[in-house]
């Protein structure tokens, strides 16, 4: 594959093989020099339209690691602003040597337009697009669900099958949630949804998955359980949900954990918002893998730039180096 625009477009084996790369390349980090000199002399653009906290700093802690020459593009403060298009940076970025586009735009469809219209060469990585997808979310999220769930080393080479998975909150507006649900799918994993009635998308019915209205049953039900942030601002401002009315449905508070089973974990894409879909107690605690996640997008981004990018270089199982 050139690009990865959707974790829909992922075939099963297309996913481990990301996944069991991701736990080569964490060895890496483990390492005193957490460097491979794959990417030497390849130059890779991070072009965000929107805002970014650990999607935008894991692309480029991963690109620099692989030794690639990194270039981070900001539309606050760029010509975006007066008026320039997304054909227009794409191949004003293209005609300064990018080999590489990391894209997370607000617009749906953005990443596949740049990948389809011929309007540049390079490889793009889907980073987020609007309420879209965000594949590179949803592949960490199974790595650290297969971790945890599976184990480090029993799990190289396997899926997430029969593992019950829940996802909490504003599903309308969540591309880690369509994404999630797309991947967790692929990998044999059954996936729940629990939301408002209000916050469930149009065709919903349609996805591989069920849904329901009631976290407190499906808690005990659930291996692991990804909390979402609600997206106040995708939102028209008469429909935010009050943050009382919406923890006390929906929220997960140290009461709601303790229904779920003794090994489940609990999730977050972050950015949290505390208070609202998940309580500090809850957030701070040991089941809650909120850092975990970030620690492990490194590798995972890692893994997507070394299969998309390294070209003849030899994997690194096989052929471990470090530079100085
Ligand atoms: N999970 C996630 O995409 O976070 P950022 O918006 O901070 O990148």
């Amino acid at each position: 594959k050139r690009h990865l625009i959707s974790a829909a477009d992922l075939t099963r084996d297309d996913a481990v093989l990301i996944l069991d790369t991701a736990e080569e390349m964490a060895r890496v980090a483990d390492r005193p020099i957490k460097k491979l000199p794959t990417l030497r002399g390849r130059t890779i653009c991070n072009l965000f339209f929107e805002d970014s906290t650990r999607t935008r700093i894991s692309f480029e802690a991963a690109e620099k690691r692989l030794s690639a020459d990194v270039i981070n593009f900001a539309a606050k403060g760029s010509s975006v602003s007066k008026g320039e298009s997304l054909k227009d940076t794409a191949q004003t970025l293209e005609a300064m040597g990018v080999d590489a586009v990391v894209i997370r735009h607000h617009a749906s469809g953005a990443p596949y337009r740049l990948a389809n219209s011929g309007w540049i060469d390079a490889p793009v990585i889907n980073a987020g697009d609007g309420t879209h997808q965000h594949p590179t979310q949803a592949l960490l999220d199974a790595f650290t669900m297969r971790r945890r769930l599976v184990g480090r080393d029993a799990g190289l080479g396997k899926g997430l099958d029969g593992r019950r998975i829940t996802l909490v909150g504003d599903v309308l507006h969540s591309r880690v949630a369509r994404s999630n649900v797309d991947l967790l799918h692929t990998l044999g994993a059954e996936v729940t949804l629990v939301a408002p009635p209000t916050l469930v998308p149009v065709g919903v019915e349609t996805w591989p998955c069920e849904i329901s209205y009631s976290l407190d049953e499906v808690l005990p039900k659930s291996d692991a359980v990804m909390m979402l942030r609600v997206q106040r601002e995708r939102m028209n401002a008469a429909f935010f949900p009050t943050e009382r009315e919406y923890s006390r449905r929906y929220g997960l508070d140290a009461a709601r954990m303790a229904r779920m089973p003794e090994d489940a974990i609990v999730m977050h894409p972050g950015p949290m918002v505390r208070g609202m879909e998940i309580t500090a107690e809850v957030a701070d605690s040991d089941r809650c893998t909120v850092v975990e996640q970030v620690a492990n997008g490194v590798s995972i981004r890692m893994a997507v730039l070394y299969l998309l990018l390294g070209g003849s270089e030899p994997a690194v199982t096989t052929a471990p180096r470090t530079e100085e």
